[in-house]
Formats: C-alpha cells, sequence, structure tokens
C-alpha cells in the first residue's frame, strides 16, 4: 500500500495533540497544527518544542531529528489550513458539541475525499460523524498518554465509515510505529471500556469498606501483576475523567456495573479528583505530585497481639499445598507435610525437593539453604501428627465437603489455641469453621499460584474469626516474607472478584464480534500494561476453572451483569479448557 496521508492536520494540540503531531512528523509527513486562538498557538508550539527537546536530553531523539521534525509543524490558529491536509486528526477536550461543531466546519472546509478522525474516548464517534455530510470517510483514532511511549491505537469504525479510510488510518499508526488494533464505536472502546468497568468495582468495594485502599491496590499488583492498583489508578486518570467515561458507558449499555461508583461522584464534588488536585482516593505532596503521603492513622484501633507460631502444618499434597510447604520452610519453620497416606506425603516431599532444585540451579538459593529447608519438612501419612503445631493450612480439593470433613478431623486432633487456615478461594471460609466446635480460631489464607513466587495472601476472616487469629496470620505472612491483605469472606475475597468480572467482560466483547481475540488482548498489554491479555489469562487458568468462579461470583451478589458469558459455557461444555486440553479461546495444539 502506498504511504497514506502525506499531510495530516491536527487541530487541538494539547496533552494528546501535540504529542500526536510530533508522532506523525516523526515519520516525514508534514503536520499542520491548528489551535484555538494566537496565544494557545504560541503555546502549542512551545509545548512541542520543550517536549522533544526533553526528548534529546533522554536520547529518544537526536538534535537534528528534532530540526527535521519541528520543521515538518506548522502551528497556526486558521481552521481553514486544515484544506490542505489528506487526513485531520481532532483532538480538542471532550466535549461533544465542541466537536460536532468543529466536524461540521471540516467539512465545509476540506476536500471531499480528505478523512476525518476524532480522538475522542468515550463519545460517540457515529454522532461527531452525522455532523458531517462525509460520515464514510469520518473514524475515530485513539491514541494512549503519553504519546511517544503508549503503542497502542484503537482505530474505531461507526457502521458507516468506509474499510477503505480505516485500513488507511491502521497503516498509518504503523508507520508512526504503533499498533493500531480495530474497534467498533462503543463508550470506552477495547481498553477503557474493559478497564473502567473494572476500576468502577474497586471504587464501590473501597466504598463498602470491604478492604482499605492500600490492601485493594496491592491486592491487584501482586495477585495479578497489574502495574498499577485500581485507586492509585483512578487518582492518575482523574476521578472526574473517569466518572465521565463511565457516565458514557452506562449511558449506552446500561449496565449497572458501568455505573459510576456514588464515590467517585462525591469525590468530584469534594473537588479531590486525584493526583492533579493533590488527594483523591489518596492525599499527595502537593497538587500534581505522584508522591502519597501517608495519613494519619484512622485512630487505628489497637489488635491485640498475634499467637505464637512455632510450627505449622499443611495438609494436601497437590501444587498448591506444595507451596506452601516450600515458603514455611524457606523461612525456617519447621513443617509437618500432611497428606492422605505416607506415600503420597513423600511424593510431595520429592516435588518439593525439585523445586528447590530448580531455586539452587537458577542460582537463587544456596545449597545449605536448600539442606536446611528440606531437613524443615517431615512428611506424614497421618492427621493425628498435627496434634501439636500452631497453625496448620488446609490445601486439599476445592470442595466443600471434603474441606468440611477435614476440619472436623482437625478439630479433633489439633490441640486448643492452634490457629485453622483454610486456603480455599472460591468457598466460603465460615463453611470449614462451622465445621469445627472453635469457629473463632478459623480463618482464610489465600495464597496464589505458585505460591512461593507469588507475594501476595489475602486474609480473610468471618463474622467468627478471633482477632487475634487474624493477628497471628498476619504476623505469619510478614515472617515468611509475604505481603498480606486483609478482607471479607465473600465471594472471590478482592482478586478474583475484581479480575474474574473483567475476564467475563472480554468474553462478551468477543461473543459480540466486537474485536477479536488478538486485539482485545493488545489492546490491554499495550493500552493498559498488563502482562496477560485476558484471553492469554483465560487459557492459563483454564475455562472451567474461570466459569466455576464466575458462577460463584454471580450467586453471590447476583448482578445480572456477573452472569457467565454463555460463549465461556459453551466452550467449557466443548471440552476447550484452555492451554492444559490444548484448546480454548486460542488453540495452543497447532502453535
Ligand atoms: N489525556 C488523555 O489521557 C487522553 C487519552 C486519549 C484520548 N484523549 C482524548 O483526546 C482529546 C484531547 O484531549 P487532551 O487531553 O489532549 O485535552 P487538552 O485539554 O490537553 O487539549 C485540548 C486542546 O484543544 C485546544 N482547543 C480547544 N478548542 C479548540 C478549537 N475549537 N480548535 C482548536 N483547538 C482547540 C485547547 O486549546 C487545548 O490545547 C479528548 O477527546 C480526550 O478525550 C485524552
Amino acid at each position: 500500500m502506498e504511504r497514506p496521508f502525506p499531510t495530516v492536520a491536527v487541530v487541538g494540540l494539547g496533552t494528546m495533540g501535540a504529542g500526536v503531531a510530533v508522532a506523525v512528523a516523526r515519520s516525514g509527513r508534514r503536520v499542520i497544527g491548528v489551535e484555538a486562538g494566537p496565544t494557545q498557538a504560541v503555546r502549542a508550539l512551545a509545548r512541542i518544542e520543550a517536549s522533544t527537546a526533553r526528548a534529546v536530553a533522554r536520547e529518544r531523539l537526536t538534535a537534528e531529528e528534532r530540526t527535521a521534525l519541528l520543521a515538518l509543524i506548522e502551528v497556526g490558529d486558521d481552521l481553514a489550513a486544515a484544506a490542505q491536509a489528506d487526513l485531520v486528526i481532532e483532538e480538542v477536550p471532550e466535549d461533544l458539541e465542541l466537536k460536532r461543531g468543529l466536524f461540521a466546519e471540516l467539512d465545509r472546509i476540506c476536500p471531499p475525499e480528505t478523512v476525518l478522525a476524532t480522538g475522542t474516548t468515550a463519545l460517540s464517534v457515529t454522532r461527531i460523524a452525522a455532523a458531517t455530510a462525509r460520515p464514510e470517510r469520518v473514524l475515530g483514532v485513539h491514541f494512549f498518554n503519553p504519546v511517544h511511549s503508549m503503542k497502542l491505537v484503537e482505530v474505531v469504525r461507526t457502521v458507516l465509515t468506509s474499510p477503505r479510510a480505516a485500513e488507511q488510518v491502521a497503516e498509518l499508526a504503523r508507520d508512526l510505529g504503533k499498533e493500531p488494533v480495530a474497534a467498533g464505536d462503543r463508550a470506552g472502546f477495547i481498553a477503557n471500556g474493559l478497564l473502567f468497568a473494572y476500576l468502577n468495582q474497586a471504587a464501590a468495594m473501597f466504598e463498602s469498606r470491604y478492604a482499605t485502599r492500600e490492601d485493594i491496590d496491592a491486592a491487584m499488583r501482586l495477585g495479578c501483576g497489574l502495574p498499577m492498583g485500581p485507586l492509585a489508578l483512578l487518582d492518575l486518570i482523574g476521578v472526574d475523567t473517569a466518572r465521565t467515561v463511565l457516565e458514557a458507558m452506562y449511558e449506552q449499555s446500561k449496565d449497572r456495573l458501568h455505573a459510576p461508583a456514588p464515590i467517585l461522584g462525591q469525590l468530584v464534588a469534594a473537588g479531590l479528583l486525584g493526583r492533579k488536585s493533590g488527594r483523591g482516593f489518596y492525599t499527595y505532596e502537593a497538587p500534581g505530585s505522584s508522591t502519597p503521603v501517608a495519613e494519619e492513622a484512622a485512630a487505628a484501633e489497637a489488635r491485640p497481639a498475634g499467637r505464637e507460631v512455632r510450627s505449622v502444618g499443611v495438609c494436601g499434597s497437590g501444587t498448591m499445598a506444595t507451596g506452601i510447604v516450600e515458603v514455611f520452610a524457606k523461612a525456617g519453620l519447621p513443617v509437618l507435610l500432611a497428606a492422605r497416606s505416607q506415600e503420597k506425603a513423600e511424593r510431595a516431599k520429592a516435588q518439593l525437593a525439585k523445586s528447590l532444585e530448580r531455586s539452587v540451579a537458577k542460582g537463587r538459593l544456596t545449597e545449605q539453604a536448600r539442606d536446611a529447608a528440606l531437613a524443615l519438612v517431615t512428611p506424614t501419612g497421618g492427621y493425628q501428627d498435627l496434634a501439636d503445631v500452631d497453625l496448620v493450612v488446609e490445601a486439599v480439593a476445592e470442595d466443600l465437603a471434603v474441606k468440611r470433613e477435614l476440619f472436623t478431623a482437625l478439630d479433633r486432633i489439633v490441640k486448643p489455641g492452634a490457629v485453622l487456615a483454610t486456603t480455599t478461594s472460591s468457598l466460603p471460609v465460615i463453611s470449614c469453621a462451622t465445621a469445627t466446635s472453635r469457629p473463632q480460631d478459623v480463618i482464610g489464607m489465600h495464597f496464589f499460584n505458585p505460591a512461593p513466587a507469588m507475594k501476595l495472601v489475602e486474609v480473610v476472616s468471618t463474622v467468627l474469626t478471633a482477632e487475634d487469629v487474624t493477628a497471628t496470620v498476619l504476623e505469619l505472612c510478614a515472617k515468611v516474607r509475604k505481603h498480606p491483605v486483609e478482607c471479607g469472606d465473600r465471594a472471590g475475597f478482592i482478586v478474583n472478584a475484581l479480575l474474574f468480572p473483567y475476564l467475563n467482560d472480554a468474553v462478551r466483547m468477543l461473543a459480540e464480534h466486537y474485536a477479536t481475540v488478538d486485539d482485545i488482548d493488545t489492546a490491554m498489554k499495550l493500552g493498559c500494561g498488563y502482562p496477560m491479555g485476558p484471553f492469554e489469562l483465560l487459557d492459563v487458568v483454564g475455562l472451567d476453572v474461570s466459569l466455576t468462579i464466575e458462577k460463584v461470583l454471580h450467586q453471590e451478589f447476583r448482578e445480572p451483569g456477573l452472569a457467565a458469558a454463555p460463549l465461556l459455557e459453551h466452550l467449557v461444555a466443548a471440552g476447550c479448557l484452555g492451554r492444559k486440553t490444548g484448546r480454548g479461546f486460542r488453540d495452543h495444539a497447532r502453535r
């Protein structure tokens, strides 16, 4: 294809427009910048000069490249100059009437073949296109901030946009070194559509005081590998902007999960917009600062000291049990590894030895440390050996009947005052607790897989858990170098309750033919910095496991938007469970 759009006009040279103008000029194209008035034009040019000077200082650009690209950019305040362009990219403030007026004007000024693109985040591209007489040549081109480093560009087609115009804009994006993905005209497009629904749930979770802001943020960073926690991200994006995007999403979807959480409106009304105003969910050193200040601990109720834990028991012989044994042993705690038979326990210890061996081979563990850890682990085929341990963690099959039976047995065997913990990820902790005569001593310790590597532990207290039991587990987590977050005993705890609705939204987006598996994965990785796209993650976790968790969440909250996407159910019914069966959302066998 010949190089599309040799001359590009950029209207509005603020945060986004200035970045787009520089990116386009770097590709050797002529850029006609248009601002609202002469003062704004002077300021815009100064902004472009300053940002490119910074790029030279940071060695992202040579001085010669800077001179060459600045020579390609002209900035004025007369919209008529846009008539010389092959493509006009609009980057004025997010206001429908402003954008519609501008497009009507551009439609009069520009020759009929000129393509007009809007940079809107959440407004309807279709309604903007309707202000012109050339809707087939109007589309959305959604860059991400900061334009120079963010590779994602969403190319948004309305029902009227010609495929050729969309393909040419995608080609331009590739020419700028970006990765274009194709999206339809829906508020939020792909990346923000999936991201903001999740941010909204996190805000609602905070608002209901289910967990603290620090714990919600740490849980998503450490449990999912996200670059930032959701509440810190809301502060960065701007609480007002987030609320506007969610309003637009709700307007179109009528999905209650998109209705902005009331706390967002309260923060906006109070002028607490996030980093830019110095306070949002967190308080910052100054407006514009990224450094949060520690606030006075809200009259931190003195928590009782935890109970002493000198030895632990782990029940089970699977992946989680073995991983948890490794965590304790490496921290120097004697561990009884209790399985259903001596043979299973021995085999689990052999697994552990292999895992430690791998750490030694990778230089992460010394041979002495390996030997010391192994020496602390005693395999046993009888739960009666757990009589004297101070804390037991149960990691047997995710089946309530099996777990309750085990807790009843532990209640008979283990000495009074010991803490009994379950690693369940989807069953109620309280149902384990009531299988004993000492529910105050029962708590959830939700480790993540692989336990030795994942820092997070969700510490789940039931309505009956004693405060010193919670304290015991928090202290133990610190001792074994895990990051504990505290939450209550409801479905999904923090991480799964925020993660799986997002994964389900992605499946729905796919089922509606809104975007492809690859484009959705790319959008989340490049637009939001996620380590994996939703479909990659679903295939790794297992579609059956994901479906179970989604059903538990829906059953708990009865939120219509949480109902598992039918496509997920169909794939599970068809035996497409992800990597483990060779096929899920992608075909792994053929790769
Ligand atoms: N900031 C982001 O993170 C981000 C990311 C992606 C998309 N967007 C979208 O990009 C668009 C631009 O946002 P921004 O953050 O760059 O805003 P901004 O406020 O930084 O810049 C807007 C610029 O447009 C100029 N302007 C206003 N009216 C004009 C007119 N009639 N003619 C010419 N110029 C005019 C203003 O002087 C200002 O310089 C919005 O639609 C926004 O939703 C923003």
